[in-house]
């Protein structure tokens, strides 16, 4: 894994100052854990370097972790459980604060309260705990999104597709139209892979059909029912169809992939591939619209994010609070929409003429935003984990052929039933 030191320490340098040699004041050192999709990991060092040129006593090391969300938690479940102090700040992933939360400390302790004005209220709800704790600062929200090939669509001429069976139709036709020249030509890309990313495409299959996201509010399990089924059975006939058989292998980088090379008509991903879309010689025009509907529903995105976490085992707990609170500022925020397409969670962003104009996403998207339907995280804690799995795992047996669509539901129920018993 990559290691980048971004500030040789300088703790014991010495400066030359008229005549004297002083010792520089002792540096303290922070390390931050984020990831490194897109262009997320290079807007972290360029914020730290911004912050230590302000703090010349504070030394910054940004680390990248796993890409896949459940392999990143599992590298830092590591660190908690040895009471690590190795790595002060956490990039926490908005289904985690029931997870983690014995683990990061309450940042209202720190000063967070007035730092938390102007955020959307559901984001620092999702990162409190029942007791009022804040254990992560709001950073960056998700929220899966259609990407299309405008430049296509126009050359068969046909219109944005509105709901699933129109982007199986439109998907087919340009295709079959692309092959004739491209044989890695393919009509839709997702993220089918047995991980987190499959739970949240699984989700939105589900919600936009009226099906529900697995377990209710009151705790109830929901997954198996006939709007599910009818999804379920439409995404498994994809597979070899409009979607190759590989997708079944894809995190969000490899659906990318594809889709940079020209050689998709349609993605689901997250915002964050918007501003890399931009830079691929080989798409001409496309454009970003919500998730199809079902016939029995309607659009639902999957709600995403990544939030910072300050750990109890940090020897620099309020240093470690100040650089999560610039992080989390207005002005990072800002530099972080118009650099790597990550959505602010500071609502009026949402109106910054820069970032529209970089970014034409966030003008149209700032509603789907707010409104995406979260993972049954919360009323599943602390076992969020085991539900998600349970549901990805069964569904890429259907998707592989080894499952029938309603023996996958029914074992995913059984196994969710079982997991909400738990103590
Ligand atoms: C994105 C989302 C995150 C989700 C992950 C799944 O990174 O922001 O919430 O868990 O994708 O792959």
């Amino acid at each position: 894994m990559k290691k980048a030191i971004i500030l040789i320490l300088v703790s014991s340098l010495i400066l030359f100052a008229g005549g004297n040699y002083i010792q520089a004041e002792a540096q303290t050192e922070i390390t931050i854990a984020v990831g490194e999709v897109g262009a997320e990991y290079e807007t972290v060092v360029a914020a730290a370097e911004n912050y230590m040129a302000d703090n010349p006593d504070i030394a910054i090391e940004v680390i990248d972790s796993p890409e896949a969300s459940e392999e990143r938690l599992g590298y830092f479940l590591t660190y908690f459980e040895q009471e690590s102090s190795d790595i002060d700040i956490y990039q926490i992933d908005v289904i985690w604060p029931g997870i983690l939360q014995e683990h990061l400390v309450d940042l209202n302790q720190y000063g967070a309260e007035q730092e938390l004005e102007g955020h959307f209220d559901f984001i620092v709800e999702n990162n409190t705990t029942p007791e009022g704790e804040l254990i992560a600062m709001p950073w960056f929200i998700d929220a899966g999104m259609l990407y299309y090939r405008q430049d296509l669509l126009d050359k068969y001429e046909l219109e944005v597709p509105k709901t699933w069976s129109e982007l199986e139709e439109k998907a087919r036709i340009i295709m079959e139209g692309e092959q004739e020249e491209n044989p890695d030509f393919v009509g839709y890309v997702w993220q089918g892979a047995p991980y987190e990313g499959l739970t949240t495409n699984i989700l939105e299959w589900f919600a936009s059909n009226d099906g529900g996201n697995f377990v209710s509010s009151e705790r109830d399990v929901t997954i198996l029912n006939d709007n599910n089924l009818y999804m379920l059975e439409k995404v498994i006939d994809w597979i070899g169809d409009i979607t190759p058989v590989a997708v079944t292998g894809f995190i969000e980088e490899d659906s990318r992939a594809v889709w940079h090379e020209g050689n998709a008509a349609f993605m689901r991903n997250w915002p964050y591939a918007y501003g890399l879309t931009e830079e691929s010689e080989a798409i001409e025009d496309f454009g970003v619209t919500s998730i199809p509907a079902g016939p029995e529903g309607e659009s639902a995105s999957a709600l995403g994010g990544w939030h910072l976490g300050v750990s109890q085992y940090s020897d620099n707990i309020a240093e470690a609070a100040d650089f999560v609170f610039y992080l989390a500022s207005e002005e990072i925020q800002k530099m972080r929409a118009i650099e790597a397409s990550l959505p602010p969670t500071i609502e009026k962003l949402y109106e910054d003429e820069e970032i529209k104009e970089k970014n034409p996403l966030f003008e149209e998207f700032s509603d789907i935003f707010a409104q995406a339907v979260p993972r049954p995280s919360v009323q599943t804690a602390p076992y969020y984990e085991a539900v998600s799995e349970a549901v990805f795992s069964e569904v890429h047996l259907a998707l592989t052929g080894e499952r029938d669509a309603l023996t996958a539901l029914e074992n995913i129920e059984l196994e969710l039933e079982e997991i909400m018993e738990w103590e």
